[in-house]
């Protein structure tokens, strides 16, 4: 049997986690998964029937509703709905639910880059490959505010930061798979790297470990 590859990436909102898994689905020829996507979805579900987010069986639905091949970025990219997923994201059901079809999707060869906050820890503990991607809030929410005024949006620093800090807290502060590295996990600190120095690292990182498994 041909042995399917995964890369597993987790990190706090910001960090550089997306852009950095798409660079390496690109260079390595995996399939890419933005897992948080699948999240934005279900609380984005809620929000339109204008549900509150805890709503567990109205959540769960959604859940199971999510197709991971037909997620739209270009609607469920806005900051917004992040805070609104990590609420979302709280529930165990819900988790279950999104890990399952996430597990689903990493089986198919070649394999994939998935990028998330339980990647390592939950959805692909065997990954090949572990990488905690983390920066600074502060440097995450220049990131942001950066993204929003690139697209002609307007937004205010210390308000992102706050959010910024305020996901943090719930996505590491919850009891159901909370935001950690795992045991395994290279850890890349992109707080003064910019993303093509990223790449590189995380590129360093993964030849090595190739290499040594070719060798034995
Ligand atoms: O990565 P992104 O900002 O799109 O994720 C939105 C929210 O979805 C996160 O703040 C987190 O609460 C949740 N999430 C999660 N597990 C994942 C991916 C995202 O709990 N694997």
């Amino acid at each position: 049997m041909t042995h399917v590859f995964t890369i597993a990436i987790d990190g706090p909102a910001g960090a550089g986690k997306g852009t950095l898994a798409r660079r390496l689905a690109d260079h390595y020829r995996l399939n890419l998964l933005d897992t948080g996507l699948a999240y934005r979805a279900v609380a984005y579900a809620l929000l339109q029937l204008g549900l509150p987010l805890d709503n567990v069986s109205a959540a769960e639905t959604a859940a199971r509703q999510v197709d991971l091949a037909k997620l739209d970025r270009s609607v469920l990219s806005a900051h917004a709905i992040g805070e609104a997923a990590s609420k979302v994201a709280v529930i165990p059901t819900v988790r279950r639910i999104l890990v399952e079809k996430q597990r689903e999707f990493a089986k198919a060869p070649p394999g994939a880059v998935l990028d998330g906050r339980d990647i390592g820890t939950v959805v692909c503990p065997d990954a090949d490959i572990k990488l905690y991607v983390t920066a600074s809030a502060e440097v995450r929410a220049k990131r942001r505010l950066d993204e929003i005024e690139s697209i002609g949006g307007t937004a205010n620093f210390d308000e992102i930061l706050a959010d910024i800090v305020r996901r943090d807290e719930r996505d590491m502060g919850r009891a159901s798979s909370p935001l950690k590295p795992a045991a395994d996990a290279h850890l890349l600190d992109t707080s003064e790297m910019a993303i093509e120095a990223a790449f590189l690292a995380a590129k360093t990182i993964i030849d090595d470990v190739l290499a040594k498994r070719n060798k034995a």
